[in-house]
């Protein structure tokens, strides 16, 4: 029987243009490298972010006393909104077992926390069996929204609407449309740590599927697609070569300049939020933006 990964994997590459899903980035090495990215003087949005949370976490109402967040990461900006909070129920659902180590020790003292090392969806079905009766805020930061197809983003946020009561609330972050340069520069740092957390996901097809990928021989290519409002992360073959992965039982090749499709991630205007809320089963509550970096935190009621 073959895993979910190599099934993916193979399904992926065998599309007309190949793909890996991103969502294979986060394994233990690619969650630390993602942390690397988020300190890059180019990547702002985890500051903006940050700043945003800082700023108006006192302004969240008091009455949630169940916190859920998808994606805790290492959990550093989730800070100020437990302490706003003080000190909830806390559920951070992680695919990476590392992430949720760190993200206890970082949040020790600030909630009580039992953390979840599961998909999204499958550790909100969790959540929702053990919350009890106390109103629940899920949180959904940084910009992990703006990596959904659009019609997935709907279907994914009516999913999450339907594991929570009305009433409960959602905190979801969008990175909003900037200059292509900033976004560029972002998403390509002279430094190369975006290109090894991208290139990461070729060595974990290795590590886990016994694949041969040649690391070298790709490059982290970053573009942007100014009609979906979308950056795209590819990798970019350098050569003609074939790739065998022993455990997915394939074998692909690849022409010099062809690219395997590994993430996009959206840019929105502030005024496509409320109906995109509305469309999932939420009500717009509350919109707050950072100016440096344009990014916006939007409070969600289900309705
Ligand atoms: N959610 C992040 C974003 O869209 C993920 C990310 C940042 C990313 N840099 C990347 C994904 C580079 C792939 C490659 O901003």
């Amino acid at each position: 029987m073959q895993s979910e990964f190599a099934c993916d994997v193979r399904a992926g590459l065998s599309k007309p243009q190949k793909e890996l899903h991103s969502k294979y980035l986060y394994d233990d090495l690619g969650s630390a490298l993602f942390d690397a990215i988020t300190l890059l003087p180019e990547y702002g949005l985890t500051r903006a972010d940050e700043r945003l949370l800082i700023r108006y976490a006192p302004a969240i109402p008091r009455e949630f006393s169940c916190v859920a967040e998808l994606g805790s990461g290492s959990g550093r900006k989730t800070r100020p909104v437990l302490e706003a909070l003080r000190g909830p129920r806390y559920f951070p659902i992680d695919v990476s077992c590392a992430a949720l180590d760190r993200c206890q020790h970082e949040l020790a003292g600030a909630a009580e926390i039992v953390p979840i090392e599961a998909s999204y969806l499958d550790g909100l079905t969790h959540v929702a069996a053990h919350r009890n009766g106390d109103p629940l805020l899920v949180l959904f930061l940084g910009s992990t929204v703006g990596n959904f197809e659009p019609r997935c983003r709907t279907e994914f946020l009516a999913q999450v609407r339907s594991r929570m009561r009305t009433g409960d609330a959602l905190l979801v972050g969008f990175d909003l449309l900037k200059p292509v340069e900033m976004l560029l520069a972002a998403y390509d740092d002279p430094a190369g740590v975006t290109a090894a957390f991208n290139l990461n996901l070729l060595g974990r097809v290795n590590r886990e599927l016994d694949g041969n990928f040649d690391l070298r021989a790709f490059c982290h290519e970053a573009r942007f697609d100014p009609n979906g409002h979308r950056i795209e992360m590819h990798l970019n073959s350098r050569c003609d070569q074939t790739v065998k992965i022993r455990r997915a039982d394939f074998s692909c090749t690849l022409r010099e300049g062809e690219t395997i499709w590994t993430e996009s991630s959206h840019k929105f205007a502030e005024d496509e939020i409320p109906p995109m809320a509305r469309a999932a089963g939420f009500e717009c509550e509350t919109q707050w933006i950072d100016r440096e970096w344009p990014f916006c935190e939007s409070l969600w009621r289900a309705s």
